[in-house]
């Protein structure tokens, strides 16, 4: 916001508005904003018309997939979201890095259990868990990340200004490459080395999204559905655990977990974000308002 790349104030605009597909021009704006706003329209239009699908262009980095993709299974949508992101890692067998993390989710209810919820960057790691590490002053796993020389490193900083490893070797590459032709081909935005992550705020961001909605409805009647998922559930929950392990959990179960704890008892955060964010409220006169311990 400060260098001017990001607007503040979301102005978004209908490029397309034709029935069950349309695109917004979000102009620089918040993508959070932006992206609730993609919701809402995808959500829409299949329920008028069985499938909505909703592209975003010219936006900013949404944060977390499933926040999105949870608001469309709410309304009892299968919700399917894209997102490209500014460059992470090299094409499988390259050492320059031009293709983001570049994450997809879906989501689907699943009766009176945890709704389930895939949500995952192509790297091996998000971005964001490198950070945390760095700000913890925790070492990273091997494989996570090589340097810019491409060895193999377990320092978070040398991670972050080197090359995060793709998921699964080349096909991780090869599915960050489709979410970069659906977000941002597709939808008039930027992509591969044209897209900016917001730790790089000399630029633009130039991400887009692109958001799908299966009305479950226009397939089957969603309390059917619903009974279908539980026992998709349950059959997953009732394999015998492998060495080593608890609980066998299905796609989503976890981090419904963990919100529930968190309400509960509250969220740790790492010291230095404590205090990056004292710094940045104290800077924007926010201080009075923010309730930081
Ligand atoms: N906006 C952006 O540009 C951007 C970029 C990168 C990542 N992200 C976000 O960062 C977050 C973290 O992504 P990630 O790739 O580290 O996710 P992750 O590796 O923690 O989880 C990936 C998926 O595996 C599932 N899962 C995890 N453990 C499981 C288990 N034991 N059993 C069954 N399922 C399990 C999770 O529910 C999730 O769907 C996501 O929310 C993503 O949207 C955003």
């Amino acid at each position: 916001v400060r260098n001017k790349v990001m607007n503040p104030v979301t102005k978004p605009a209908f490029a397309v508005d034709a029935g069950a597909v349309a695109l917004i021009d979000g102009h620089d704006g918040v993508g959070h904003v932006l992206t609730v706003l993609a919701t809402k329209e995808a959500v829409k239009r299949a329920k008028a018309h069985g499938i909505g699908v909703v592209g975003v262009r010219n936006s900013n980095h949404f944060g977390t997939c499933m926040y999105y993709t949870l608001m469309g299974a709410r309304e009892g949508c299968v919700m399917f979201l894209t997102t490209n992101g500014g460059p992470a890692m090299a094409p499988w067998g390259g050492r320059k890095k031009i293709i983001g993390t570049n994450p997809w989710s879906v989501a689907a209810p699943v009766g009176k259990r945890a709704p389930f919820v895939v949500d995952m960057a192509n790297t091996g790691v998000a971005r964001g868990k490198i950070y945390l590490a760095r700000n913890k002053h925790l070492p990273i796993p091997l494989g996570w990340a090589i340097n810019n020389a491409g060895e193999p490193t377990t320092d978070p900083q040398e991670a972050i200004d080197g090359i995060i490893l793709p998921m699964a070797e080349h096909k991780g590459y090869a599915i960050a490459a489709m979410v970069d032709v659906l977000s941002g081909v597709l939808t008039g935005s930027g992509f591969l080395s044209s897209v900016h992550s917001p730790y790089k705020t000399a630029e633009k961001s130039n991400c887009g999204h692109l958001m799908i909605a299966l009305n479950i409805e226009a397939f089957q009647p969603l309390a059917q559905f619903n009974t279908r998922m539980e026992e998709f559930a349950d059959e997953i929950k009732a394999v015998p655990t492998a060495k080593g392990f608890d609980e066998v959990f299905y796609p989503g179960e976890i981090e419904f977990n963990n919100n529930l704890k968190n309400r509960k008892e509250g969220i740790q955060l790492p010291e230095d974000t404590l205090a990056d964010l004292k710094r940045i409220a104290k800077e924007t006169g926010l201080e009075s308002k923010l309730p930081l311990p």
